[in-house]
């Protein structure tokens, strides 16, 4: 019988190091960005130093913010595919919130609410590169029609407050299941930690190699 404290790796260090960059450069780019929206918010701005530097810094940390982020979304892809464990999870979404653990069906390496949170992603990035361009005074801005600017900077900042919605849900679902931000720290979790939330990943991880 295997020994269930045994760890097993579950995030690569290269992944590590881009998601919690990814945080940083993250937590800079959406404080510069809020500080735009109305003058009382202005304060944000103050994590670069002035209203005007973070004009000229938001568009360079949101580059290396949406880079980055790509990446770790290329390198998670094969793990958020829909499978045929996500249906029978999702049709027992109530047990999951009522934490009966009993009653829910098992999942691989993510369950369906993850993978949701995943392809949300993927729209923001390809949405933030997209329409962040096209705003981006006064390298590619005067490129386009004013309108155009106008709806590109609606769409931005729609975006942003979706994804900061996103975020509010993927860091709450990270405290909820414990060990989950220690396996994002360290790299490892138990195999104990993968029965009781993951199930299918040892079968799933084993299949791939
Ligand atoms: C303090 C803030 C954050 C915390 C505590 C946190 C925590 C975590 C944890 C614990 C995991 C691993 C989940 C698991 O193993 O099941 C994870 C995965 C991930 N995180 Fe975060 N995160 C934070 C912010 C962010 C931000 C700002 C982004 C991107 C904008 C992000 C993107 C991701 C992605 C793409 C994954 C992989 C999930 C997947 O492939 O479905 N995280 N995060």
């Amino acid at each position: 019988m295997s020994n269930n404290k045994e760890l097993i790796v579950r995030h690569k260090l290269i992944d590590r190091l881009c998601h919690w960059t990814i945080v940083f450069v993250g937590l800079v780019t959406f404080l510069t960005g809020f500080s735009f929206f109305f003058p009382s918010f202005q304060w944000m701005s103050g994590i670069v130093g002035t209203p005007q530097l973070a004009k000229i810094m938001h568009p360079f940390f949101g580059l290396v913010m949406v880079a980055l982020l790509a990446v770790m979304l290329m390198r998670y892809y094969s793990h958020n595919k829909w499978n045929k464990y996500d249906l029978p999870w999702m049709k027992a979404v109530v047990w999951v919130l009522l934490q009966k653990e009993e009653n829910i069906p098992p999942v691989g390496h993510y369950n369906p609410g993850q993978k949701m949170l995943f392809r949300s992603f993927v729209i923001f990035v390809i949405a933030f590169i997209v329409t962040g361009i096209m705003m981006w005074q006064p390298y590619f801005a005067p490129m386009f029609s004013a309108e155009t600017v106008n709806w590109a900077t609606l769409i931005h900042s729609a975006c942003g407050i979706l994804m900061l919605i996103a975020l509010v849900v993927h860091v709450w679902m990270a405290c909820w299941i414990e060990g989950s931000i220690t396996g994002m720290l360290y790299g490892k979790v138990s195999k104990a930690w993968a029965r009781k939330h993951h199930p299918m990943m040892l079968e799933e991880d084993h299949k791939d190699k």
